[in-house]
């Protein structure tokens, strides 16, 4: 028995899965079967990546398929989403860290390879920061395959709602729910970074495949609005939803209200 169901194309690409499990092994496979076909032909897979508790069993899955079924990362190129503004890369909450404890410590993707907006950054360097980060996508093709979650206010990368489409790679406020949904991994609301470094819309959308992935009850309400309410900068995960090359990925949980 199937439990995917697809709503008619040109609509919203939309993708609902029994659980959380196999919403994620989904995408990890998805993942993998574009490294494998990148390495088939000589190149590499560019990936865009997400941090949070969405990814989490992704990454997990991935790093099984490395340490069981031998798919290697080595013609893997990555580029996180995001990180917060000011962070160490070495901060338990930084997004450097978590990738290497979820993902990269666990493969054999080249150091080189891995890009991570530097959230240590001097202030004045950072729109440098930026605009290289932009160039360095370019530089390698751009993106094949970018990882998204969606946040309680529908942000998309840290571009919270007032993101327009055209926006690049930047430094951004976080948005009050943004941060206080971060407040339980900083200890306090006080201690969360007021600001963060984020691929913009434009710099997403230019992937060439775009998986956003929901899971549980939390996101219902969002993945709801994202599909079915109105196309608005002040929900930038709903401005996704007419490009073909969109997938809304999501468990029964996150897409209780949707069909
Ligand atoms: C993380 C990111 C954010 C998260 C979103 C959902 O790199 O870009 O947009 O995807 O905040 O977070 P979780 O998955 O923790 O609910």
């Amino acid at each position: 028995m199937s439990h995917n169901f697809q709503r008619s194309p040109g609509v919203v690409n939309l993708r609902l899965w029994e659980n959380a499990e196999r919403a994620s092994n989904y995408v990890a496979h998805q993942i993998a079967e574009l490294i494998i076909a990148q390495q088939k032909i000589g190149e590499s897979a560019v990936l865009g990546l997400a941090t949070g508790n969405t990814p989490k069993a992704v990454y997990q899955e991935l790093v099984r398929l490395h340490r069981h079924d031998g798919l290697s990362f080595a013609n893997v190129v990555s580029f996180n989403l995001d990180e917060y503004y000011p962070i160490l890369p070495g901060d338990k909450n930084s997004y450097n860290y978590f990738m290497h404890e979820h993902l990269f410590k666990h493969i054999d993707i080249a150091p080189e390879n891995i890009h991570i907006p530097q959230g240590n950054c001097a202030t004045d360097a950072v729109s440098e920061l930026c605009s290289d980060y932009e160039a360095k996508i370019a530089g390698v093709g751009g993106l094949d395959l970018q990882l998204l979650g969606i946040g309680r206010n529908g942000h998309v990368g840290f571009n919270e709602p007032g993101s327009t489409l055209d926006s690049t790679t930047r430094l951004v406020e976080l948005h009050p729910v943004t941060r206080n949904d971060a407040q339980a991994d900083f200890g306090s609301l006080d201690r969360v970074p007021v600001q963060a470094i984020s691929m913009g819309m434009a710099t997403i959308i230019q992937a060439k495949r775009i998986l956003l992935l929901a899971l549980g009850e939390r996101k219902s309400e969002i993945i709801n609005k994202a599909i079915n309410g109105a196309i608005t900068p002040e929900v930038p995960g709903s401005m996704l939803r007419h490009l073909p090359h969109v997938e809304y990925v999501v468990d029964r949980e996150a897409g209780a209200g949707v069909l």
